[in-house]
């Protein structure tokens, strides 16, 4: 199979690697010689640590490194059967670049974007044949993370998805398939993690290494928040929670938090800076430890801070199959294998009970009585039912 891939920042070159690993032949486009001159070296250094660790070989190294073509033109890609664009997140600019690319392709070369917030009707609506468009969304970085959500808009065709689908599987990565709506799964479920930490943070109930500490110790999950978003970028983020926000009309479960858009406005973006929530030193590493400040830590508050982050997910997820998001298996993959959640939400769910979940909701919402914790119609019904999601 020939892929074509636009762009070869973080993701294109990630992307690149995957598909070359699998045995198809990529052409690697950029505008820029020296991101294509990085994406080249960054692979060499990638596929010499896998040959340190043993996992490949030299003869492995070369196969990968021929299947990729380095090009400095759009035309080259003209005998694409798959094109994955991973350009800047510009509207007019991916448009552009698209009826352009559409011009060079054969009639059934799928033309997929690897877009994080635009929607893939506004994509695909740029090319004279609309069908042949997909969303085909990896994380980062593209060659360890499992999931791919593949999303197809409402021009796409069955053909189209279905071949999407069945690439990416043969690529050894597990497919969610997500409705074309703002944040896909992932980056819409995921909110309240965020959220409700800075929330917890904002009214005083706790610190960043108490809320990270209650977590980690009793959800299980590797990183806390506040680790987590210094680890991505307070930057970077805080511009995913607003976009989410503003796509959703401001509903106010999506709202993002001062706290964070002072850290960033400060340029404490976290790791990338040396400073964030946390102290890092010049390799990244976190520089005080937390245990001093959460020996003191009270079991009960630990436990009310994961109870309600956890049902907050869980409610987000819930509302997520209610809307027809994804199915209840891909909601759950697409945590699990997108952001390395410990559980998927929705077994979770289960787990703890729904009539658990609905009444710690619903406290939330007595308690402060804002939309932000309405109680998702879905694990109400589930409960009056006596339902569980598997
Ligand atoms: P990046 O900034 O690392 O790379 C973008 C590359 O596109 C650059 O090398 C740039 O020279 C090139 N480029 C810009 N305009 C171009 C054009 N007209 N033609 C060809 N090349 C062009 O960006 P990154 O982070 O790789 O993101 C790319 C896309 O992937 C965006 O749509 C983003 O929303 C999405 N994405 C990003 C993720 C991330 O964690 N960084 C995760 C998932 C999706």
């Amino acid at each position: 199979m020939n892929v074509g891939i636009i762009g070869s920042g973080t993701m294109g070159s990630g992307i690149a690697q995957v598909a070359a690993t699998s045995g198809c032949k990529v052409k690697l486009y950029d505008t820029n010689q020296a991101a294509l001159d990085k994406a080249k070296a960054a692979l060499e250094k990638i596929l010499n640590r896998l040959i340190e660790k043993g996992r490949i070989d030299e003869a492995e190294k070369k196969r990968i490194q021929n299947n990729i073509q380095y090009v400095d033109s759009l035309k080259n890609l003209s005998d694409a059967n798959l094109t994955i664009e991973a350009i800047v997140e510009n509207i007019e600019i991916k448009k552009k670049v698209f009826s352009e690319l559409e011009s060079y392709v054969s009639e059934d070369c799928i033309i997929a974007s690897n877009t994080s917030s635009l929607s893939i009707a506004s994509i695909a609506a740029s090319l004279k044949n609309p069908k042949r468009c997909v969303g085909i969304h990896f994380f980062n970085p593209a060659p360890l993370m499992k999931l791919v959500e593949v999303i197809p808009a409402i021009q796409t065709s069955y053909e189209t998805l279905e071949k999407a689908i069945d690439t990416i599987a043969s690529w050894k990565k597990t497919v969610a398939v997500a409705k074309d709506t703002p944040g896909f799964i992932v980056n819409r479920v995921a909110r309240p993690f965020y959220g409700e930490a800075l929330r917890i943070y904002e009214e005083g109930l706790a610190d960043f290494a108490t809320i990270d500490h209650s977590l980690k110790t009793l959800g299980g999950f590797r990183m806390g928040p506040f680790e987590l978003m210094d680890f991505i970028g307070n930057d970077v983020n805080y511009t995913v929670t607003e976009t989410v926000f503003t796509a959703f009309y401001f509903d106010p479960r999506y709202k993002p938090a001062f706290t964070q858009k002072r850290f960033a406005e400060a340029g404490y973006l976290g790791r990338k800076s040396g400073i964030g929530y946390y102290e890092y030193d010049e390799n990244g590493n976190k520089v005080e430890g937390d245990d001093v400040a959460l020996r003191s830590v009270e079991g009960s508050l630990a436990q009310q801070i994961f109870d309600r982050v956890l049902v907050m997910l869980i409610n987000e997820a819930a509302d997520a199959l209610f809307l027809n998001i994804a199915s209840a298996e891909d909601i759950d993959n697409a945590m699990t294998k997108g952001v390395n959640y410990p559980k998927g939400l929705l077994a979770w769910a289960d787990e703890k009970g729904i009539d658990w979940c609905v009444k710690k909701i619903d406290e939330l919402y007595n308690e402060y009585h804002e939309d932000r914790y309405r109680c998702s119609p879905l694990l109400r019904k589930m409960n009056r039912e006596n339902k569980t999601f598997f």
